[in-house]
């Protein structure tokens, strides 16, 4: 049970805690945790919910600041919960982020190689979900506080793409303009080839020609609207171009559903196709490709004349990829299944069909197929994962089976947080 309590006192922080949240070690086991804050540090801070042996606080005051700290943060570092590490020196978050996934993986096998960790630039990220609210003459519109459902107005975010930050001023000015409802909205908004493409999400029905009237004089790059209700199909609203994404460099693109899934930065996209064709040579290899979107891996292996097995449980990204892979003469080599990986575990003589076999599942992991999949003993295993806990869990089941990391590479897409992409390949 959570309990609400009202009490400032001042702590000292011990350390950060794997989510990059400031930890005050108490008496009796109890820790404090102060987000924003840096290890030496001295706060004020208020315990705001008390959990078994945790207390989480916010962050009044700095009293004593680390010299680690920097001030060039965004306008909205703080109040806006996306970020959470901004206060820190971008030298000292590189090293303690590389050692998220270091150090427990040299405590799993010492010889571990560790390639250095690319890092996504500012304002690069091609994917943004956000949040509006109008009531009566204004509208609020931008991110999540920390922890909390209260809306933070955003008007310039340090992360994402500026042709993104761009259509959501545009949103904003729009919506003050005219009132279309009181109830939350939801954008969901993917950059593509084309331009943008938005999935707007409601609880209850909008009149569809007045949200229509809102967009028709936009100045950004539009590709298409969709609108969805209550998790209804998306119905198309508003159509000008092809919701095409090119992948990689090899002149292939994929076709993105509403909304869906792709690589949050181009970096990290061409870093993960680069690694996975370094490691396959024979071109008439087969690759089963599980959880594969709308076909990032896919498509490029397809290109460069390998067989595509491709599994997800998104119906929208298999037939996606089914037509694009029509689309541009690459149907021949390729298979499919749409299949819930969670709940249907892969038999062991499946895996052996194919010289490799990638995975690069959501955060919850590969839990389901790994001890299969390790008793395939397949030659290399390509495991891509945004999650250090999951991917360490079934590392362990690989390695068990007799696999060796060949090497890893981080990939710190998810700029200013604790979440990074871990790109590895597993070899028998
Ligand atoms: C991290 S994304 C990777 C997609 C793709 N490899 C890419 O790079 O664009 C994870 C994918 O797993 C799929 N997925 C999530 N849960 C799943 C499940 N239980 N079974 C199968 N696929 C699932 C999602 O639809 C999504 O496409």
């Amino acid at each position: 049970m959570h309990k609400r309590t009202d009490t400032a006192i001042n702590l000292f922080i011990d350390k950060l805690d794997n989510s990059g949240i400031g930890i005050s070690l108490m008496q009796n086991e109890n820790v404090c945790l102060v987000p924003y804050t840096l290890p030496g540090e001295r706060v004020k801070a208020n315990i705001i919910n008390k959990f078994k042996s945790k207390m989480y606080c916010s962050n009044l005051e700095i009293l004593e600041n680390s010299s680690d700290r920097c001030n060039k943060t965004c306008e909205h570092f703080t109040k806006c919960g996306g970020c959470l590490l901004q206060h820190w020196q971008y030298e000292n978050y590189k090293q303690w982020k590389f050692n998220l996934i270091r150090q427990p993986l040299l405590k799993l096998t010492p010889d571990i190689k560790t390639l250095d960790m690319i890092s996504a630039d500012n304002y690069s990220r091609r994917r943004a979900k956000f949040f509006l609210r109008q009531d009566n003459n204004s509208c609020k519109l931008g991110f999540k506080k920390y922890k909390s459902e209260t809306l933070i107005n955003i008007n310039n975010c340090i992360i994402i793409d500026p042709e993104i930050m761009e259509f959501m001023s545009e949103v904003k000015n729009a919506f003050n303009k005219s009132f279309l409802t009181n109830e939350i909205l939801i954008f969901h908004v993917n950059k593509l080839d084309y331009g943008l493409d938005i999935l707007i999400q409601t609880k209850k029905s909008l009149r569809i020609n007045d949200l229509i009237n809102i967009f028709k004089n936009f100045k950004s790059k539009i590709i298409s609207i969709y609108y969805q209700q209550n998790n209804q199909n998306p119905e198309l609203i508003l159509f000008y171009n092809k919701n095409k994404l090119s992948f990689g460099k090899d002149n292939v693109y994929g076709l993105i559903p509403p909304a869906g899934f792709f690589q949050s930065t181009k970096l990290a996209e061409n870093e993960l196709i680069k690694n996975i064709l370094n490691e396959i040579q024979n071109k008439n290899n087969h690759v089963l490709d599980l959880y594969s979107g709308s076909g990032t891996f896919t498509l490029p292996l397809l290109k460069n004349s390998y067989n595509v097995y491709a599994i997800d449980n998104n119906k929208s990204s298999i037939e996606s990829l089914i037509k694009s892979s029509k689309e541009q003469n690459l149907f021949n080599n390729f298979k499919y299944n749409i299949s819930n990986l969670t709940k249907e575990r892969i038999e062991t003589h499946f895996f052996q069909n194919f010289d490799m076999v990638i995975l690069d599942p959501p955060r919850a992991g590969a839990i389901t197929q790994v001890t299969s999949l390790g008793k395939s003993k397949v030659k290399k295993i390509i495991y891509i994962s945004c999650n250090i806990q999951t991917f360490l869990r079934d590392s362990i089941i690989l390695l068990s089976y007799g696999y060796k990391i060949k090497y890893i590479l981080p990939i710190d897409q998810f700029l200013y947080t604790s979440h990074l992409e871990i790109f590895s390949v597993f070899e028998i």
